[in-house]
């Protein structure tokens, strides 16, 4: 996505930031950090969180976007000029790398379980369980090492030649297909015999659950899975023409990908009672729930491997937009070398992700804060700096945008009128800061 002219048709920019936002975070992650923090009264929490703090940033990011048609950095400084305020960029980028870095980790196990798949070693695991199966493919250096270094290869060579209209044109046919898989996976899961308990685990609100880190892991969940914080919405929207609607962009984006998250929890939650197993068992839930959810199906070994090939899918196009926004930052300085800025910024992102790649095998007792690598950089990522990417915007755009401005980017081509305007103004100036300052002093036991 080198030139302006590949995403000037809308459908191509809601596929592009779409296909971005929904990936991994609702697929995968939203279950697992849903079963550590106590069930339904976080996605409770995340829902809000979204629908009302999500999709306000996620304007706020197109607004600077489309405004100065830049990548992030110059993005920031056309704004304003002279100060600071770059770094905000800086940080997006810099955090982009390293959620690549465990992302891809992870990419990798899906690519490993989809050739599994294929040659029919996944479904009938020879020793034990699922989850025995499960830790013994991750804790193999081999196997998840070559299934990372060809999640970055494949990144590193669409992103090379710029994201083609051949992604746009797959995506509108994979994202759709993808929906109607799961949609079959939700049908089968609820009728499982057990299903009702996974049910009431997932959506009945327990506010006894709840933590002090509850309040933050929902934000950054809600940051992760939409992409906000990082300025990836900057990017994609500076492509976009002048005429099209941000708001109507914005909560079809939202929309989305509420409803996969929503779809992978009545997906996951009622097979892993139906199964006894335990919601809590953090990044492989997903690894050990889904197969014995498919072989509970007919045809199931064939529709495990559809849905892991359309995952992978899914997760390539938002690992796509993580390595897009360092390489669009580096050719708008040195036009002409995208070849050398993706290779070489995917090979520093990919030698981030060894030990991660490692944390459940080789490295499994190197701690950082009582947490493994691939788990403490995910920490990092999700609950320090999204939330504080996501706060300096909230920051940054009314104070640097004139109110004028900002309203004629938001409102053009759409029927909404001044008191959405005002609405939207108050909830990014007051709101969202209030939320993600309340929600780091909650953590570090200071409110
Ligand atoms: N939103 C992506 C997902 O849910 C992850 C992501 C986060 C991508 C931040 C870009 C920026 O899989």
């Amino acid at each position: 996505m080198k030139s302006g002219d590949q995403w000037k048709s809308k459908i191509g920019f809601i596929m592009a930031a779409a296909g971005s936002a929904i990936g991994l975070g609702a697929v995968w992650k939203l279950p697992y950090v849903t079963g550590t923090n106590g069930g339904g009264a976080f996605f409770f929490m995340f829902l809000v969180f979204t629908l009302i703090l999500g999709t306000t940033l996620i304007l706020a990011e197109f607004i600077i976007g489309r405004k100065t048609q830049k990548p992030p950095i110059p993005a920031y400084k056309s704004i304003a000029p002279h100060t600071p305020w770059y770094l905000v960029g800086v940080l997006g980028i810099v955090t982009s790398c390293l959620i690549l870095s465990f992302y891809a980790v992870v990419g990798g196990w899906i690519f490993t379980y989809f050739i599994r798949s294929l040659t029919g070693r996944l479904t009938e695991p020879v020793s034990g369980s699922y989850e025995t199966l499960f830790s013994s493919i991750i804790s193999n250096p081999w196997e998840v090492g070559l299934a990372h270094v060809t999640f970055m290869l494949i990144t590193i060579l669409v992103v090379q030649g710029g994201i083609q209209k051949g992604i746009e044109r797959v995506s509108s046919i994979m994202m759709p297909a993808l929906f109607v898989i799961f949609i079959i996976l939700v049908i089968r899961s609820l009728t499982l015999e057990g299903a009702a308990e996974g049910i009431s685990f997932f959506l009945r609100p327990d506010f006894s659950a709840i933590n002090r880190e509850t309040i933050l892991y929902a934000l950054g969940q809600a940051f992760f899975s939409l992409s906000l914080g990082v300025s990836i919405m900057v990017t994609y929207s500076s492509y976009l023409d002048k005429r099209e609607n941000l708001i109507r962009s914005a909560t079809s984006i939202v929309g989305l990908s509420v409803l996969i998250s929503l779809l992978s929890g009545l997906a996951i939650f009622p097979g892993v009672f139906a199964f006894n197993l335990e919601p809590n068992e953090g990044p492989s839930l997903i690894f050990t729930v889904l197969p014995a959810v498919f072989s509970e199906m007919a045809l199931g070994s064939v529709f495990l491997s559809l849905f892991l090939l359309l995952l992978l899918f899914a997760t390539l196009t938002s690992a796509f937009s993580l390595l897009e926004i360092v390489v669009s930052s580096i050719v708008y300085r040195f036009p002409n070398k995208r070849k050398i800025a993706a290779w070489g910024s995917g090979i520093v992102i990919y030698v981030l992700g060894i030990p991660s790649s490692l944390s459940f095998g080789l490295l499994a007792d190197w701690l950082l804060f009582g947490k493994n690598f691939f788990d403490a950089t995910d920490f990092l990522v999700s609950n320090i700096l999204l939330p504080l990417g996501a706060l300096l915007i909230a920051i940054f755009v009314p104070r640097k945008l004139s109110n004028p401005d900002m309203k004629e980017e938001l409102l053009r081509g759409s029927s909404a009128n001044e008191i959405f305007f005002k609405g939207w103004l108050f909830i990014l100036r007051f709101i969202v800061p209030l939320a993600i300052i309340a929600a780091f002093l909650n953590v570090l036991g200071i409110w």
